[in-house]
């Protein structure tokens, strides 16, 4: 049975039983894993040609803003829509006013953490304000952070500073750093009598760097300061388990390295911390702490549930392909982008070479300004990138070793140093 096949009959087996597509999911039409096995550039050759609609000619290497979404992911989300608009569901096809159980406890079974401290959200931009408008601050309480936060894991604090008079204290990051202690110490050491908050990415937007999340969250606690991590980057590119990672709270962005569709994100409150958080958007269940737990967080009103089914095929697709599969293919391509960046004069390196501190995602800064060339060929060539001086470049399972050495020849003929 072809892909397609398989997918009329569990579409069918779905229709037939009034079942969500992916419980009645097609059998895997992944590669044969005997294929990775022998052939590991033609399995991945296969996944990125049989399980994403990229066509051939585009070099994609910012998967970091947002992710693609894989072919069973699209099927989801179309079967879902296709479903809710024929009402061939026993249910309301919609998300806001439920708690989508099986969903957050497949999702909670994942990432090693209790479905009642999983909510829904869109982003991490949202679950980020959820968090920093839910707590109870006052002014004069200190939120620590980073130099290196993107602007959605820190304007909600910067707009309670400038509402609320609470402070802001950031603190600069080494870069590249030495090691993880090091990164651990110059934050831990940063906590003064009236930091209430430490918020900081667990993987950072900037550099890619991957922050020793356990360790700084650890001597928070001690302290009794609440732990927020924004690991928008963190689902889907490194191996994610809350209760290990033992943070307070967390947000994520299954959209950009999980293959969901955008408008995917996750809140994850440790149990014993939910109480200490009020709901943003209000609406029935705003105040059912003990019933809904996390699940209050996802009461925001009528929204699509097509895109949460698409998030829940995009874990059936990372766990079918094998997550640590993934993770090694992905940091593989990045080391591969390392290495090549190493190589030109033209290029400071700003990710560290430690392949413990970054994952994929790797940035390198252009000693010239002079880039409008560049820019341009990067276009011409189909190369998709974040254009800048400081260069993000992010790689992930549909990336080819042949896409990464193009970006490089194009930057170095545009650049004059062929
Ligand atoms: C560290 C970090 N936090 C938050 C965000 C915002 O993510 P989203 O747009 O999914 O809310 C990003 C986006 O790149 C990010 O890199």
């Amino acid at each position: 049975m072809d892909r397609r096949q398989a997918l009329k009959s569990a579409a069918y087996a779905a229709s037939l039983f009034g079942l969500p597509m992916q419980k009645a999911r097609a059998a895997s039409s992944l590669p044969d894993g005997k294929l990775f096995a022998s052939n590991p550039e033609g399995y991945w050759s296969r996944i990125r040609k049989e399980q994403f609609l990229l066509p051939e000619w585009r070099a994609f290497l910012n998967n970091g803003s947002l992710g693609i979404c894989a072919k069973p992911v699209l099927d989801a989300v179309f079967d879902y829509m296709n479903r809710s608009a024929a009402l061939n569901l026993e249910e309301y096809p919609r998300w806001g006013y439920e708690t989508l159980d099986p969903h957050r406890q497949e999702l909670a079974d994942f990432f090693g953490c209790k479905k009642d401290e999983l909510a829904l959200m869109h982003n991490a931009t949202e679950a980020m304000s959820t968090i920093a408008n839910g707590l109870d601050l006052q002014s004069g309480d200190e939120i620590l952070t980073t130099d290196h936060e993107h602007p959605g894991g820190i304007s909600c604090w910067l707009q309670l500073q400038a509402r609320h008079g609470l402070q802001v204290r950031k603190v600069e990051l080494p870069i590249p750093p030495k090691n993880s202690g090091q990164l651990a110490d110059v934050i831990t050491s940063a906590f003064g009598p009236r930091t209430r908050v430490v918020s900081f990415s667990g993987i950072t937007t900037t550099t890619g760097l991957i922050m020793p999340v356990k360790q700084i969250c650890d001597a928070a606690r001690a302290k009794g300061i609440i732990s927020v991590i924004d690991g928008a980057h963190m689902n889907g590119q490194v191996p994610v388990n809350f209760h290990d990672l033992s943070c307070d709270f967390f947000a994520g962005s299954p959209h950009k390295w999980m293959f969901a569709p955008a408008g995917c994100g996750l809140l994850y409150g440790r149990e014993e911390m939910l109480d200490k958080l009020w709901v943003n958007v209000a609406t029935a269940g705003w105040d059912q702490k003990q019933q809904l737990k996390a699940a209050r967080f996802q009461m925001v009103g009528t929204n699509n549930r097509a895109i949460f089914e698409g998030l829940i095929a995009g874990l059936h697709f990372l766990k079918d392909l094998g997550p640590q599969r993934v993770y090694g293919r992905i940091h593989q391509l990045s080391r591969m982008v390392y290495d090549r960046a190493r190589t030109r004069p033209y290029l400071d390196l700003m990710t560290p070479e430690d392949d413990r501190l970054y994952g994929s995602l790797v940035t390198v800064k252009f000693k010239s300004a002079e880039l409008a060339p560049v820019w341009d060929a990067l276009k011409q060539k189909r190369i998709w990138v974040l254009n800048g001086q400081r260069l993000r470049l992010s790689t992930h399972i549909h990336t080819r070793p042949s896409d990464i050495d193009m970006f490089f020849e194009t930057v170095d003929k545009a650049l004059g140093k062929a």
